[in-house]
């Protein structure tokens, strides 16, 4: 199965800048063997779709629960795909966390992207209290189960242990293979062998040093990809080492 180099900007960058981003990845990236997807504030993904080298893909980094309607504020799958995304991130621990998302709203999020077409990368793991229990297993499993109640096989899985988040604390690639090892399983039991085609991803604190050796765990299928996203020589860096 192909990696997944998915880059998350979270609220960085105006649209010139995004813009001025994807004409230097067009003008330096030598196309390898990894898929690549930036995940990029709504308002930037035409500037996305207009400069991007062919072959990138583009999401949202959120989507409505709902088709349409009274939600101020909020971007619908329908809007994610008119534009040309191909992903949506649910789930991301930054929305669980600051806007109370719960499994159950990530699951309607999730099922709403895929009734678009949209591919969900669904999102889930354990802050440090869990981890340091030595209940990080079970926790994110339980996460998972809620975050897929009702979604289909077309889907991307990312782990991502909340204090290793945008805090320079890494895990091990053995850390990241115990859990996507365990996500696996769980896919299986759940959709059976179309499980075999979900990619699981990490992701924290993920780098051009590092993701070669993660991303060569059995079980783990790609990165999920903040800070090191930002720059685009990192961003060349991590594909190559893929
Ligand atoms: O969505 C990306 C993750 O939150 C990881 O962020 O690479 O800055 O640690 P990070």
């Amino acid at each position: 199965m192909k990696n997944l180099l998915a880059l998350n900007w979270k609220m960085n960058k105006t649209p010139s800048e995004a813009q001025a981003w994807a004409q230097e990845l067009a003008a330096g990236l030598t196309p390898g063997e990894a898929q690549l997807a930036v995940m990029a504030p709504a308002i930037m993904l035409t500037a996305l779709a207009a400069n991007l080298p062919a072959g990138v893909a583009f999401g949202g980094q959120d989507v409505s629960a709902h088709e349409s309607g009274a939600y101020t504020g909020e971007i619908s799958a329908a809007m994610l795909a008119d534009v040309g995304a191909r992903y949506a991130v649910v789930g991301h621990s930054e929305r669980r966390e600051y806007h109370g998302e719960t499994d159950a709203t990530v699951a309607a999020k999730a099922r709403q992207a895929q009734a678009h077409g949209l591919t969900p990368i669904v999102c889930v793991g354990e802050g440090l209290d869990i981890r340091e229990k030595g209940e990080h297993v079970p926790y994110t499993l339980a996460q998972l189960e809620g975050s897929l109640e009702g979604v289909g096989p077309d889907v991307v899985v990312a782990y991502e242990p909340v204090w290793a988040i945008g805090t320079g604390k890494t895990a091990t690639a053995d850390d990241a293979e115990e859990l996507a090892l365990a996500i696996r399983e769980a896919l299986t039991t759940r959709y059976g062998s179309d499980a075999d085609r979900i990619q699981v991803l990490y992701g924290g604190s993920v780098k051009p040093d590092n993701i070669a050796s993660i991303c060569a765990k059995p079980n783990v299928n790609g990165a999920l990809v903040g800070g090191a996203s930002l720059k685009v020589a990192d961003v060349i860096g991590m594909n190559d080492a893929l």
